[in-house]
This record gives C-alpha cells, sequence and structure tokens, in this order.
C-alpha cells in the first residue's frame, strides 16, 4: 500500500493500493467518532462495491445507511443535495457522524458538499473509484454541485479525513471514463514530470494504477499545500482547461471533460512553442501520447466561437486569462493574458 500525506492544519492520508475496500471500515475508524456512516454513492457504482463497503464498515463498528443517486453529472444538483441532506437526517445522522464519498467526482463532489454543510459539517470520507477521482477530484477539498448550467457555482473547499483507493475497483470502469481520467494523468505528467511522461508512453496507466495515482496526488498534494484556495500556484492544474472548457460549453458538454481538456492541452502546447515557449517538439510528442490513450487533439470549433465562450465565462471574473504554458516536459509557467488575445493565442494554437 502506498501512503501520501496531505499537510495542512488538519491534514490528511491518501491510501492508494488493490484490495484496500476489504479492510475500509478499519482505516475509517481510525480518523472518526462516528456511530453512524452514510455511503453516499450512483446507482453504477454502489451495486457494483456498496456492500463490500457496508460489511467493512458495519465489522469496524459503524451503523451504515446508503444514500444511492442516479449517475451522471445532472445529479451534481441542488435537487440531489438536498435529498442527501433529508435522508442524513432522516438517518439520524448527527454532528459526529460521518459521510461516505463512494464513485467518481460527481458522487465525491455531491457528497463532500452535503457533508460540508450539514449541520455546519460532519466528518467526509472519500472513496474514489473512477480514475478522475482518483487523481484529481477526491483530493484537494473542493465540493460542489451545480446551478442549472453552471458548473460548480455552489461549493465549499472542505477537506476529507481520509481518502481511500482501492485500484481494484477501475477494473469496472467503462472504457470512456477510464480515456477520460488520463486526459488528466497526462496533463500531471506534462506539468510535472518528464520522467512520468516517459513512462505513460511505455506502459498504459491501467498496467500501473497504483505508481500512476501515487505520483498524480503526490502532485496534487503539493499544490494543494501551497494554494489551497487555488488562487496561485494550484492554477498550474488548470494546464488545458481554459481551451477545454470552451470547447466542453460550446458543445454543450457533449465532447467529455477529459477530451475537451486533451484538445485543450495540445492547442495551448502548440500556441507555446508558436511563440517561443517551449520547443517545437513538445507539441508533436504530447499529440503522440495523447493519440496513444484514444484522445483527440484537434477541435471542429473555430477560434473565435471557443474565445467568446472562454469571455462569456470571463465576464463574471474579470478581463485577463491566466494560461498554464509548458516550457519543457514537466515544467510549467503561468501566463497572464489579455482576454481578448485569447483568440490570437487558440489560432497559433492551430484552431482555425
Ligand atoms: N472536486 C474537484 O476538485 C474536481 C476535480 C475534477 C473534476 N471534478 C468533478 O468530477 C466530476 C467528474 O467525475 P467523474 O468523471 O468521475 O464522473 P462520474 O462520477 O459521473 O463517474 C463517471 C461514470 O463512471 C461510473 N463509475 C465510476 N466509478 C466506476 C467503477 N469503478 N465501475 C463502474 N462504473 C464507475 C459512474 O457511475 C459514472 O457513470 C465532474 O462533476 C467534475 O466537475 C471535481
Amino acid at each position: 500500500m502506498t501512503e501520501v500525506n496531505v499537510h495542512a492544519p488538519d491534514g490528511y492520508r491518501i491510501l492508494i493500493a488493490p484490495g484496500l475496500m476489504d479492510s475500509a471500515g478499519g482505516y475509517v475508524r481510525e480518523v472518526t467518532k462516528a456511530s453512524k456512516a452514510v455511503i453516499v454513492s450512483d446507482d453504477n457504482v454502489y451495486p457494483l462495491y456498496g456492500a463490500k463497503l457496508t460489511k467493512s464498515l458495519g465489522e469496524a463498528g459503524f451503523s451504515v445507511s446508503a444514500f444511492v443517486f442516479e449517475h451522471g453529472e445532472s445529479s451534481k444538483s441542488l435537487i440531489t443535495y438536498e435529498r442527501a441532506l433529508r435522508f442524513l437526517s432522516r438517518a439520524g445522522a448527527g454532528r459526529s457522524d460521518a459521510v461516505i464519498a463512494l464513485g467518481g467526482g460527481v458522487a465525491g463532489d455531491l457528497a463532500g458538499f452535503a457533508a460540508a454543510t450539514y449541520m455546519r459539517g460532519i466528518d467526509l470520507v472519500q472513496i474514489p473509484t473512477s480514475l478522475l477521482a482518483a487523481v484529481d477530484s477526491s483530493v484537494g477539498g473542493k465540493t460542489a454541485v451545480n446551478l442549472g448550467g453552471l458548473k460548480n457555482q455552489i461549493g465549499a473547499f472542505y477537506r476529507p479525513k481520509l481518502v481511500i483507493c482501492d485500484t481494484d475497483t477501475l477494473n469496472t470502469l467503462p472504457e470512456a471514463e477510464y480515456i477520460n481520467g488520463c486526459a488528466e494523468v497526462i496533463k500531471h505528467a506534462v506539468i510535472g514530470s518528464e520522467e512520468m511522461f516517459d513512462e505513460l508512453s511505455r506502459l498504459p496507466v491501467h498496467k500501473q494504477y497504483e505508481h500512476v495515482i501515487t505520483r498524480c496526488v503526490r502532485m496534487k498534494a503539493e499544490f494543494v499545500e501551497a494554494d489551497e484556495h487555488d488562487t496561485g500556484a494550484r492554477m498550474a492544474l488548470n494546464f488545458g482547461h481554459t481551451a477545454g472548457h470552451a470547447i466542453e460549453a460550446a458543445s454543450k458538454y457533449s465532447i467529455r471533460h477529459g477530451e475537451a481538456v486533451a484538445i485543450g492541452m495540445a492547442i495551448v502546447a502548440r500556441a507555446a512553442s508558436a511563440f517561443g515557449y517551449c520547443p517545437a517538439e513538445l507539441p508533436d510528442k504530447l499529440d503522440a501520447l495523447l493519440k496513444l490513450y484514444s484522445l483527440p487533439v484537434q477541435t471542429d470549433y473555430d477560434a473565435r466561437t471557443l474565445a467568446r465562450t472562454a469571455l462569456s465565462d470571463k465576464k463574471r471574473r474579470g478581463s485577463r486569462l491566466t494560461l498554464v504554458l509548458p516550457r519543457s516536459l514537466g515544467e510549467y509557467s503561468l501566463e497572464s493574458i489579455e482576454a481578448r488575445d485569447f483568440e490570437k493565442w487558440l489560432r497559433a494554437g492551430g484552431v482555425k
């Protein structure tokens, strides 16, 4: 088992290994005085892992119940959030009880926000079961629900007490979700480690889950420790996300997050090379790795449409954009640009 620690006033451990679900209850027992444990999970994940987790929590002395919601992003809503709170209340959960998020990023964000706000905050444990949740959303303490079409508009920074990543659960992940998570893995390699970039080229992520997740989580933990509230260094994790979010939004979210981020990373790397920030071979190497993982590197949307979409988002946040530019594999810099220049960057990145 690998353990990564997030150092903070209320620091927490991230445990990563195959087969951890069987012993999850014991680890949860170490971090909470709760007598009730309420699992929050979706209707894909709960039938697969709910019984095992319930048994393990029961053996550790918890009285266990489960709030199971319909899978998918549309459940990251105020309606499901209210249903979760009502469930906690009906289950008699008190201030010292605990919420256990079991699932992908949707379960983690929804359960996290419910835990952050129920009775002004009760204990939270994250058990990520998607690759994206394992390498990204379960670590860092961001919790949220959407406000209609507006992503993550209502939320809170709220640290889990513990993160348990049983890599065996990733074996049931649908192929498309695996590919989605690989985009975030590749992002970590480009900004943080050339060695990891090479490892990903040599051996697929699914053949080295524990190792890859550990590397990503270590990197993310360092960013979070330096900048918990995402106003400085943590922005590096947004590599590819400015263009990626514009592509996702322009497609009305029919393009998956990972695919959009892959295209966004490819665009910004090409633009960084065109403007002399990184060597010419970097975008080619990145394109090759993304394609190896069946991820796209081009978009049919034009630069004007994408820039407008990004700027309409920016209206709420000011007239400048921070771009994360690769300088070499494993190194990046943050560049603040005028939002109106974004279209020029997109064109330099090969967008028509
Ligand atoms: N809090 C953060 O810091 C943060 C960071 C990145 C993304 N997010 C959020 O995460 C969400 C996306 O996360 P996601 O991609 O995990 O989506 P998700 O939770 O919807 O999971 C994707 C799909 O995979 C299924 N699934 C998950 N684990 C499975 C398993 N082991 N076996 C079989 N099926 C499984 C789910 O039921 C779902 O259908 C978005 O809402 C995004 O905003 C949050």
